[in-house]
């Protein structure tokens, strides 16, 4: 089991609530369509913006947090599974977010050429990031080192240089000096 499911039940309580306010502005969604929440882990993130778009998918690969999602909404659509190897048709995913965590994927690589093939045409991913270049985030990064979570950051330009090898259009802006924003955009 790994330590995500360990922690599942006491998650919500160990991370700070989603301030969806402070970062809306930021997050472009688009609200007549479905949105993948990746790695959505206990719905933090899903049960914010579900409001927002037409349907709401959380991917996760912990049974564990998932089934503290499904005990707060019976309007998402929960998925057990992992962003290396998505269960969705090509083309089918108009837009992805994924919150704090591609450092936790293993295959970061791997997980955004899944993303970009199950994306549709001008389909839109946001990754919400901590910049490992900031020396704040070294104190997560130690944090994460010893809880043994084998995560893995990326500077925005690492992440924007292996999403435009992919094939995406990128842009990124920071929200906070340890934070970034990265748009990555499926072209038509
Ligand atoms: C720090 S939590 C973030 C959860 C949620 N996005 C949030 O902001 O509250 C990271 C999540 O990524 C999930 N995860 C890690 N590797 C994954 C993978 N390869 N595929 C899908 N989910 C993964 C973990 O199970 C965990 O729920």
């Amino acid at each position: 089991m790994d330590l995500f499911s360990k922690i599942a039940g006491s998650y919500d309580k160990i991370i700070r609530g989603f301030a969806l306010d402070t970062i809306r502005e930021f997050i472009k969604l688009v609200p007549d369509k479905l949105l993948l929440d990746l790695g959505g882990g206990t719905g933090r993130v899903s049960t914010e913006l579900d409001d927002h778009v037409n349907g709401c998918i959380l991917l996760d690969r912990s049974f564990e947090m998932l089934q503290q999602a499904s005990k707060k909404s019976r309007n998402l659509l929960i998925v057990q599974g992992v962003g290396e190897n998505l269960p969705f048709k090509e083309n089918s995913i108009p837009q992805i977010f994924a919150n704090d965590t591609l450092h936790h994927v293993q295959f970061q690589n791997e997980t955004l050429e899944n993303c970009h093939c199950v994306m549709t045409p001008n389909g839109k991913m946001i990754i919400r990031e901590y910049d490992p270049e900031y020396w704040k985030t070294k104190f997560l990064i130690f944090f994460e080192w010893v809880l043994l979570f084998r995560s893995t950051f990326l500077s925005p330009r690492r992440l924007e240089e292996m999403c435009q090898k992919i094939g995406f259009s990128v842009d990124w802006q920071r929200l906070s000096k340890s934070t970034y924003l990265l748009n990555a955009n499926k072209p038509n």
